[in-house]
């Protein structure tokens, strides 16, 4: 019989790249979502990617009695992927109360829905900005969480600790949190991707914005930290392997091999790359000259982090495969079909 699996937020970006590795490996999933900051085509890109639409609802998981009423119309889900959040740093400086709303009272509104029907299974995404700055490259997940730099990444902190207290308190539920890298790039079909909502805080979807014009240029935020170009440097996951690590950790939690436990996985490349050497990857996979100039340094940026994946290679079985330069190649195609097909320019 085919597993469910809910998949909140799964319209968004991450989610989305998940939900087409879960019907390629035989899930049945429903997607809740408050298209707060995806759109409902992305459905169509899913289906034209695997064949199968998911099931859709939309619904406001922050608020307390339309989660119940969601999950009481439900019949068996048997795990549930939880994307949906606020997840814009610098938004989260200017409004720490939206932010601290949705993305706790969403949890704790799943988590309350788990137990009152008899849902044992959950993966998180949770996020490397949980380390802050590391004192010691790189990171394993034992490395001591630190003071995040936003409140955004204190809401995952915060979170990764709602689920530890909960599952601990009922012998019934297991957990996983993945903590992401820097997810980038898009599906290799450029049927789905990182819709561009407003003026993108990261990266990659800026840099492809300003090769394509619709930014004047990229602004590299300084090229004074302590590493060997000057820039920032980061783990750039590709969003497709990072969506397969979701699903390892579905199929490890439905083993169900050890009852009521709670892991915590980095899911990252185990490299790190600076923001100069991303815009040469870039430039040699595409062909494309990259618009930028070095300015000043971005307020809360941390110099550099990457993550030791070696307890998500051994225990989930899990690796990214991607090369940095196929998964730019990605985010390329992906801004062109844009313009082309969501007429978004
Ligand atoms: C990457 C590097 C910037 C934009 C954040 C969150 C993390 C996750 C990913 C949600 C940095 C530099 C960026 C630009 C630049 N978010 N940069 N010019 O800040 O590492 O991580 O996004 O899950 O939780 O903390 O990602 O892409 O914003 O920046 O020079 O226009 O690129 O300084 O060094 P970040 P980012």
């Amino acid at each position: 019989m085919r597993k469910k699996v809910l998949v909140t937020g799964g319209t968004g970006y991450i989610g989305s790249h998940t939900v087409v590795e879960l019907q390629k490996n035989g899930f049945e999933v429903l997607i809740a979502d408050n298209l707060s900051n995806s759109k409902m085509e992305v459905l169509d890109g899913i289906e034209a990617i695997s064949g199968i639409r998911p099931q859709f609802q939309k619904v406001d998981l922050s608020c307390s009695k339309a989660c119940a009423d969601f999950f009481d119309k439900q019949d068996e889900v048997h795990a549930i992927i939880h994307f949906a959040a606020s997840k814009a740093v610098g938004e989260s400086v200017v409004k720490p109360l939206l932010y601290y709303r949705n993305n706790l009272n969403s949890l704790i509104n799943i988590m309350q829905a788990m137990k009152d029907n008899e849902i044992s299974n959950l993966v998180f995404s949770s996020s490397c900005t949980v380390y802050g700055q590391p004192d010691q490259l790189p990171v394993t997940e034992s490395t001591p969480r630190k003071e995040a730099e936003s409140p955004y990444g204190n809401t995952k902190s915060i979170c990764e600790d709602i689920i530890r207290d909960t599952i601990s308190a009922h012998h019934d539920l297991n957990g996983i949190a993945l903590r992401y890298f820097n997810p980038i790039g898009a599906h290799p079909t450029a049927k789905i991707g990182e819709l561009p909502m407003g003026v993108p805080n990261n990266l990659i979807p800026f840099l492809t914005q300003s090769v394509v014009k619709i930014r004047p240029q990229l602004n590299v935020f300084g090229n004074d930290y302590n590493t060997p170009d000057g820039s920032c440097i980061r783990d750039y996951i590709n969003v497709v392997d990072l969506a397969k690590a979701h699903v390892v950790a579905i199929q490890r939690l439905l083993e169900n091999k050890q009852k009521n436990r709670y892991e915590y996985f980095n899911v990252g490349t185990g490299q790190g790359v600076s923001v100069l050497e991303i815009i040469d990857s870039f430039e040699r996979a595409t062909g494309e000259k990259v618009p930028f100039e070095i300015v000043e340094r971005r307020e809360g940026d941390i110099e550099q982090i990457y993550a030791d994946t070696t307890f998500a290679n051994k225990e989930l079985g899990w690796k990214s495969e991607a090369s940095l330069e196929e998964t730019l190649l990605s985010a390329w195609k992906w801004q062109l079909s844009l313009a082309e097909n969501w007429k978004i320019v």
